[in-house]
């Protein structure tokens, strides 16, 4: 198939790296970017010849279409440095054809498979030294598309600019997080768009997530359904609990970003013998699970948190304290998941693919 794309890229290179400004021992989340990026266009109806460029700003009309109808969807990946030396990224094919659906969803071009996958890796083979490889640090990445038309109207672009930007990274979140399942306002509904990752999809959680904010939560819990009680997730992850010794995980109703690492954690949770059931969960449950004392752990799952334990669930007048240092399940998930991504642990489902 690689025949079909051009993966000859055009490569211009930074004259100096600007590695040596990065203080690798403080890495936060998102701030820091290497010194190349992957940019490859969409004109007249298929895809031009990719190009890796000098880590820098992007040249756009005002009348940019995604700036004004949000046509912008992205991914969020990582590769991690292995145990036995080299680079390994995890499950990238999954975030491709997520990408490729929400692309769908959002009326966009799909990307071919192998032009991303080039491009990515191309991209990582050039700035590999940026890895980081100290423990619970790693590679993320950005790819991103956006419709380019220069054009006021709504209507699909034609044009569009697909890019891949990479972040030495550390920590998502430096502790556990407090959530409140808020009541008034809603992320997705069934027949939107709350299953592909679309940059406007995010706009719309960040007032809520102020107000909880200001009321002393780190984030929010998502809530749907008719009656405004279904959880979907929380923030950037999916989300479960343990009930009774036993997992259980908001089933897929299309209302929220069906996770790769929902999905490995529910692989990985039945590898290790926990038994994992995904169904719909009301908050109303959840809370009356906390007050029983039968809500053991609570925990986020996504590429840049990994799994994170949730301390504090608040609903109406409801608060459920959780204590994240007997969150014995999440740990042993969390740690095999960080094993396998890093090649200390067998890698029995083939999610690795090495760099
Ligand atoms: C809204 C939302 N939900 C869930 C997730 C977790 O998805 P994944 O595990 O594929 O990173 C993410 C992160 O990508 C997200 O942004």
């Amino acid at each position: 198939m690689l025949s079909q794309i051009n993966s000859n890229f055009k490569v211009k290179q930074v004259e100096k790296s600007r590695i040596s400004e990065v203080n690798y021992e403080t890495l936060s989340f998102g701030k820091e970017f290497t010194d190349h990026m992957f940019v490859v266009k969409y004109e007249n109806g298929k895809w031009q010849q990719g190009e890796i460029l000098p880590y820098g700003n992007l040249s756009l009309s005002p009348a940019c279409s995604a700036l004004h109808y949000g046509q912008s969807i992205f991914e969020g990946m990582k590769a991690h440095r292995l145990a036995e030396g080299g680079l390994a990224l995890f499950r990238p094919y999954q975030n491709i054809a997520r990408f490729n659906h929400s692309a769908k969803r959002m009326s966009m071009p799909e990307i071919p498979s192998e032009l991303f996958m080039e491009g990515l890796k191309q991209l990582i083979a050039l700035d590999e030294n940026w890895a980081p490889d100290r423990e619970g640090c790693s590679l993320y990445i950005r790819p991103m598309l956006f419709g380019n038309d220069s054009f006021i109207g709504v209507r699909t672009s034609e044009s569009y600019v697909f890019v891949i930007i990479l972040c030495p990274v550390g920590a998502y979140y430096a502790e556990p997080v407090s959530v409140l399942a808020i009541e008034n306002y809603s992320r997705a509904e069934k027949g939107g768009v709350g299953h592909a990752k679309t940059a406007g999809n995010y706009a719309k959680t960040l007032m809520p997530v102020e107000l909880a904010k200001s009321q002393g939560f780190k984030d929010v819990m998502w809530l749907g359904g008719e009656n405004h009680n279904i959880i979907q997730e929380i923030g950037t992850m999916n989300v479960f609990f343990v009930v009774d010794g036993k997992l259980i995980t908001p089933e897929k109703d299309g209302t929220f970003l069906e996770g790769i690492t929902r999905e490995s954690v529910i692989q990985i949770a039945q590898d290790l013998g926990y038994e994992v059931t995904e169904r719909q969960i009301t908050i109303d449950e959840i809370i009356a699970f906390g007050k029983q004392n039968r809500l053991q752990e609570a925990f986020g799952t996504g590429t840049a948190a990994t799994v994170h334990h949730i301390s504090k669930i608040a609903y109406k007048n409801e608060i459920i304290d959780l204590n994240p240092e007997k969150h014995v399940i999440a740990n042993h998930i969390k740690k095999t998941l960080e094993s396998i991504k890093t090649g200390q642990y067998p890698d029995k489902h083939n999610w690795l693919v090495k760099i």
